[in-house]
């Protein structure tokens, strides 16, 4: 079932959609070779207490950790760890939830550490953009292929390798609701209405499609260890444009 989120809802979801939007702020500000997935870890526990919300990831499944925290050929779910020390030439994805007034805001970006290859600017650059390719069918009277075949069209012009095992996903008292929202077209005529919430998230790969769950149970890796970008915004449905919630408030 698809929940349809209220007003007042809307208003939480807003609110914690900020607070991940803080969070990142701070990411981008720190993320440079040197800095630890830890330490990261520890400052968005910091940022989200600070705001009297709570770290959704944080026991999610014995998840142990505020954040994710996906370097290179990770491509989610990476575990923050002190040995894992950033570099010049990596790219990492974060991947932060934060719970307030009931309510989750859920959102990734990836951030280059020092310069990057120009094929990984490319991979960074065509993900993000095939986000926003998706977030703009994200209105009611579209059907959610349209937001998979929107995604699927920009990682196909650049040869990319779509994740399959993993995708966007509704929003709102829980991280993880209804309906769940593929990254390449299945056919799903599911109709969105005013009201929807969901997590709209390309993964992208460099090479092939393929991921593999590495033995720590939850750090997912492309097969062909190339390199993995993701982002995600939390996205509002409505009869107009589609309204973001995992930005900054004025
Ligand atoms: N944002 C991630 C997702 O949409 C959730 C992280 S999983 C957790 O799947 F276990 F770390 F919380
Ligand atoms: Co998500």
């Amino acid at each position: 079932m698809i929940h349809r989120k209220s007003r007042e809802d809307i208003k939480r979801m807003r609110h914690a959609g900020h607070i991940v939007a803080l969070v990142h702020q701070e990411m981008k500000k720190v993320v440079e070779p040197g800095i630890s997935t830890k330490e990261l870890d520890d400052i968005a526990f910091r940022v989200i207490k600070a705001n009297r919300a709570i770290p959704t990831f944080l026991g999610y499944h014995g998840y142990p950790a505020s954040i994710c925290t996906s370097i290179n050929e990770q491509v989610v779910h990476g575990i923050p760890s002190e040995k894992d020390i950033l570099k010049e030439g990596d790219i990492i994805a974060i991947d932060i939830g934060a719970t307030y007034g009931g309510f989750v805001g859920d959102s990734a970006w990836s951030y280059a550490v020092g310069k990057i290859s120009p094929e990984k600017e490319r991979l960074m650059k065509t993900t993000e953009e095939a986000l926003f390719a998706g977030i703009k069918q994200m209105r009611a009277g579209n059907v959610l292929d349209d937001i998979s075949s929107a995604i699927e069209a920009v990682a196909n012009r650049e040869k990319l390798g779509i994740v399959r095992q993993y995708g966007g996903h509704g929003v709102g008292r829980n991280m993880h609701e209804d309906p769940f929202l593929f990254n390449y077209k299945t056919g799903d005529n599911t109709l969105i209405k005013s009201g929807y919430v969901i997590a709209i998230e390309p993964m992208l790969n460099l090479g092939g499609d393929d991921v593999e769950v590495m033995s720590d149970e939850w750090t997912v890796c492309t097969k062909d260890k190339q390199p993995s970008a993701h982002f995600e915004h939390t996205v509002l449905a409505t009869e107009d444009e589609p309204v973001l919630m995992t930005t900054l408030m004025e």
